[in-house]
């Protein structure tokens, strides 16, 4: 089976959050279950120098205003499809917006663009090579399954993957035109979304398939808590929803093997991690935690990931003996509260603003816990990268986070099953409820350590899930 990817981000190349962890991995998963997978990215300045060893697979003149064309190369074993814009990618500040951090103008078109090259190598091939399945990636890709539908041939069957449903790519209805998209299409089980042009509205009412990244997000989305205007449409599909969580790749996540770590780890052998708990201390500027955790964030700053109710408890944490590492960017607001902690609590919290792949590993491996108090997380993967690390999540009950971490409660540290501690709501006392009782439970070195190792051991690669998506393509394909 031949699955074409569509997604506007894909580690190790480009990434700004998990959605390009799990486009860097998922096809390396289902390649083992005998898909062929192909990625289609946009050409974007860091793949340039990569993209000199491919070859012209497709071109055209005129891709809103500017010539285009395909290329095809495998690097770090992903197999690509570049789409070479330089009018659309080729540009300084991030892959979504400028250096003052606002959204591209166009954006529309350079990911409406994506979106219907896509289609046409769905519908056409490209050198040989025609997808049975095409799978599209959040709003950047959303308008895949508009573009085939409009198409007057037979086209593969489409699935749409939500990774995020607060990132709907609405834009002005009046560019339906320049995006070359028919009027038919703008109705209510189209592409209309509240009297704008919806990227991931039209995924979703379009898609044969909707997938989400965890079981209970899949729920949520469904309620008006969490759909963001998308529930009804969601719930009347229901039937073609489903929830799949994501995992990780198990070769670049390792403790045994992560060169970024001063000393690998196993769970069989756990003392060296301390060396990496040192380096994490003097690389934040902290003193040794005083019989407590060292805990970590790595995270966007944003108020989807609670961060900010984690600033009002941070007396509390301080007062523990504990310790706080923070990697993230996101908010201007959110970064300025975390330099402004790391002030006021010198040697016990400590802050880096800013994105740093390296560290972030450094971090997994010396924390004592993460802590993820999201208000919503689909999926999330750094609890993940916890678990395999052994660095124990406090997470917030919701989305993947409820489905994926055992919350350390009498019966769970009675049946020895626990491997983490989840709280809701996600308000202060309810946070500082759950530090307080993570600090409890690292005074208690048995209890810890099995915790610890019951993490390492929790299985979080993609073996069920890269199941679960091939599931889902075969029963497009009658199978
Ligand atoms: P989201 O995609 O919503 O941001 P996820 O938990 O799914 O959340 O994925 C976030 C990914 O980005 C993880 O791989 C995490 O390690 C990484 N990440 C987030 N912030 C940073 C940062 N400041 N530096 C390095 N990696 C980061
Ligand atoms: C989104 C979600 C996150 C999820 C990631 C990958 O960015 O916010 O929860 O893990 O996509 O699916």
């Amino acid at each position: 089976m031949k699955v074409l990817f569509v997604a506007s981000e894909c580690a190790p190349f480009v990434k700004t959050g998990g959605l390009a962890d799990v486009i860097g991995a998922v096809p390396k998963a289902l390649a083992h279950l005998g898909v062929e997978a192909r990625v289609m990215l946009p050409l974007y300045p860091a793949l340039k120098k990569m993209s000199v060893k491919g070859q012209t697979v497709w071109k055209t003149p005129d891709l809103h205003g500017g010539k285009a064309r395909l290329i095809h190369l495998v690097a770090e074993g992903l197999d690509l499809l570049l789409l070479d814009a330089p009018h659309l990618f080729d540009r300084g500040g991030s892959i979504y917006q400028n250096a003052d951090g606002e959204d591209w103008p166009d954006n529309a078109l350079r990911f409406g663009a994506l979106s219907y090259v896509a289609a046409e190598v769905a519908a056409n091939g490209v050198a040989g090579w025609q997808p049975d399945i095409v799978h599209a990636h959040d709003w950047q890709a959303g308008l895949v399954p508009a573009y085939l539908h409009q198409m007057n041939a037979p086209t593969p069957p489409c699935v749409l993957t939500i990774h995020n449903i607060a990132f709907q790519g609405l834009f002005a209805a009046d560019l339906m035109e320049p995006l070359g998209l028919d009027d038919a299409l703008y109705t209510q089980d189209g592409v209309e979304f509240y009297g704008n042009l919806g990227f991931l509205k039209a995924g979703v009412a379009l898609a044969d398939k909707i997938t989400t990244v965890s079981p209970t997000y899949a729920r949520e989305i469904m309620h008006p808590e969490f759909g963001m205007g998308l529930e009804g449409l969601l719930s009347a599909r229901a039937r073609d929803v489903s929830g799949i969580l994501n995992g990780i790749d198990l070769d670049v996540w390792n403790p045994e093997t992560d060169p970024v770590l001063p000393t690998p780890y196993s769970v069989k052998r756990l003392k060296p991690k301390q060396q990496s708990h040192k380096a994490v201390i003097e690389r934040f500027g902290l003193t040794p935690p005083e019989n407590a955790p060292l805990f970590c964030v790595i995270s966007r700053l944003t108020t989807q990931k609670g961060v900010d109710v984690l600033l009002d408890v941070l007396p509390g944490l301080v007062a523990r003996g504990a310790r706080l590492a923070v990697l993230g960017s996101g908010d201007r607001d959110l970064e300025a509260g975390f330099v402004a902690a790391a002030h006021r609590f010198p040697g016990a919290v400590g802050v880096i603003i800013g994105y740093d792949e390296d560290l972030s590993h450094l971090m997994q491996g010396g924390s004592d816990a993460i802590l993820i108090p999201s208000r919503f997380e689909p999926c999330g993967l750094t609890q993940l990268y916890g678990l395999r690390y052994g660095t124990v999540p406090v997470v917030a009950r919701t989305g993947g986070l409820a489905d994926t971490i055992v919350d350390a409660n009498e019966a769970a540290l009675a049946a020895n099953c626990a491997t983490g501690v989840q709280f809701a709501p996600v308000t202060p006392s309810a946070l500082s409820h759950a530090i307080d009782h993570c600090c409890d439970l690292f005074e208690q070195p048995k209890i810890w350590s099995g915790m610890m190792r019951r993490a390492m051991r929790h299985p979080v690669g993609w073996e069920t899930s890269s199941k679960a998506y091939l599931e889902v393509y075969d029963s497009l394909l009658g199978g």
